[in-house]
């Protein structure tokens, strides 16, 4: 019997992090579908398709190959046998995945493959539809959020530490955008699912949100 924990929010909430963390303390392998989306995102850049295109995306679809494979306890995300872990953080990317992300036919293809790794593996699974849709049966359901305005605090010291000039109005209004599209695109929108708990880390540190989610387990 495997054991699986989802962990679904918007951007900037801490999933991430908080499920690292937790994957760590209980053995489990961190799931991040968050970079599987990048990696279609990636594609999708590289072969100078417009993410409005539907019809393209659908048909190169096919053939693409993402996989993932586990690099002392790391996750590392394959396009097409190349891996292209390094380049998914990129906001060009993150904003790609964003906009392909609506479509059911890259949903489809990557939801195929988080649920046969859950199979295998006791997981922490983060994203925005694992309690959802991705893993309905999850032994346990988080729903991490934070409000818009600690959400985008984070990122913007994120930016900064790594040296990189940004602007706080700019990265919440991008924010918002990516919200919106999460949460209103049609299939498998961003939701909490009715048996996950809620947990609002605006005013959390990370230690705490950790200590909380543990004692929930
Ligand atoms: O969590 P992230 O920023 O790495 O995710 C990148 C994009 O992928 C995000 O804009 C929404 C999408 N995504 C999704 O639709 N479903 C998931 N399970 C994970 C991510």
């Amino acid at each position: 019997m495997k054991y699986s924990i989802a962990i679904d929010g918007p951007a900037g909430a801490g999933k991430s992090t908080i499920a690292k963390a937790l994957a760590e303390k209980l053995g489990y392998i961190y799931v991040d579908t968050g970079a599987m989306y990048r990696a279609m995102g990636l594609y999708f850049l590289r072969l100078g398709i417009a993410g409005e295109d539907q019809a393209a995306i659908s048909e190169f679809c096919k053939n693409v190959r993402v996989e993932i494979v586990y690099q002392e306890g790391i996750q590392q995300v394959f396009l097409n046998g190349e891996n292209v872990t390094a380049f998914l953080r990129e906001e060009t990317v993150g904003r790609m995945a964003s906009s392909i992300s609506v479509y059911p036919e890259v949903r489809l293809k990557l939801v195929e493959l988080q649920r046969e790794i859950a199979e295998k593996e006791n997981v922490i699974m983060d994203g925005r539809d694992i309690g959802t849709y991705v893993l309905p049966n999850a032994d346990l359901k988080i729903y991490l959020t934070a409000s818009a305005e600690a959400r985008a605090n984070r990122r913007y010291q994120e930016l900064k530490e790594k040296g990189i000039e940004s602007q706080f109005e700019v990265i919440k209004q991008d924010m918002e955008e990516r919200d919106a599209r999460d949460k209103n695109r049609e299939f498998a929108p961003l939701r909490q699912a009715e048996d996950a708990v809620l947990v609002d880390t605006s005013d959390m540190t990370v230690e705490e949100v950790i200590n909380s989610i543990l004692a929930i387990i």
